[in-house]
């Protein structure tokens, strides 16, 4: 099977092994616990940071990013990036008002470098241009910039490897073969990564994506780009071809609109924490609710939010959301 210990591109292992796979519930469906991944904060961005932050670490670069007030990129990419001695500026833009969202605030504050507030989404690029500018002045260099959701094709590898582990779990016994496998759908590099992982793997599961983001950034189109141009990369280094069907979005869970609350996820939220699972609501309760809709054969959920203690990232945070960031949380 194709491996990405044999690329010839910088990795910082943060991941601290392959996530486990349980049975969840009596009825064929299964979770992969990527919420565990990591040692300090988990969830789906941990790979992608493996690489992204690996190749700033090799080239010497400060990290400038992006994302809402309440991203799980930016809180993820703020504690590793901390943690591995490389600086994180981010650009903050305005998202509706949740408990996670005001949490994350509050760790984002107290790990990233330094934050720029876009009060506005038409304000993100004139802002961000100016928190470049500062980084390549005073910093001497431009910085490495990560894009939202950190899936650009070397966050992608990071999902390379999460679908060729869940092909070697299948392989050595540790689930059946899933017929379909949800993942919550935002800036696409999850579910394009995973979907070349799993083909590279030779598991054809169908990858049913969940759109939980507004559809110019969650769109079908950037998914498929993502993967082929990954595959792409990986085809240059010793790669086999392989074919990236079998990818489905599903719209229907997104509701109102980004953040906002669904009748169906809320369900799902309540009988996963019978079973167990802690979720979110921005992402990972609709996935699950979509995985709910479609009951028969063997489904895998991806639990891509975190659920490592926060207590440690809280510890050096301000006790409030910071003055400076409250009023990107939006009420409506
Ligand atoms: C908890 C969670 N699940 C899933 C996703 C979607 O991942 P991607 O942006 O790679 O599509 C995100 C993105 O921020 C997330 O925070």
């Amino acid at each position: 099977m194709f491996s990405l210990d044999d690329l010839p591109l910088a990795r910082v292992p943060l991941l601290g092994g392959p996530t486990a796979v349980e049975p969840l519930g009596a009825d064929g469906a299964w979770v992969k616990r990527e919420d565990r991944a990591g040692t300090r904060y988990g969830g789906n961005k941990v790979r992608k940071l493996e690489w992204l932050l690996g190749e700033a670490l090799e080239s010497g670069l400060d990290v400038l990013t992006l994302g809402t007030v309440g991203s799980n990129h930016l809180v993820a990419t703020a504690v590793y990036g901390q943690a591995v001695g490389i600086h994180v500026t981010a650009v903050v833009a305005p998202q509706p008002d949740t408990p996670t969202a005001r949490r994350n605030a509050r760790i984002l504050h107290a790990h990233a470098e330094r934050l720029y507030v876009a009060g506005t989404e038409a304000s993100i690029p004139f802002v961000f241009a100016r928190a470049w500018a500062a980084i390549r002045l005073f910093g001497g260099h431009a910085p490495a910039v990560f894009p939202v959701g950190g899936s650009n094709t070397l966050g992608c590898i990071g999902w390379v490897g999460g679908g060729l582990e869940i092909a070697a779990q299948v392989a050595a016994g540790e689930l059946p073969a899933p017929d379909r496998i949800y993942v919550a759908l935002g800036s696409g590099g999850t579910a394009a990564g995973l979907l070349v992982g799993l083909r590279l793997g030779g598991l054809m599961s169908e990858v049913v994506a969940v759109r939980a983001a507004p559809s110019w950034l969650a769109s079908p189109v950037r998914v498929r780009r993502l993967a082929a141009n990954t595959l792409a990369l990986l085809r240059r280094h010793g790669a086999p071809a392989a074919r990236l069907t079998d990818l489905r979005i599903v719209h229907g869970e997104y509701g109102p609109g980004y953040a906002r609350p669904t009748a169906a996820a809320e369900e799902a939220s309540a009988r996963a924490e019978g079973l167990g699972l802690t979720l979110e609501s921005t992402y990972t309760s609709k996935a699950y609710a979509a995985m709910l809709a479609e009951p028969g054969g063997t489904r895998l959920f991806l639990h891509t939010a975190n659920s490592r203690p926060l207590e440690p990232l809280l510890a050096t945070a301000l006790d409030e959301v910071p003055a400076s960031l409250v009023g990107l949380l939006r009420r409506s």
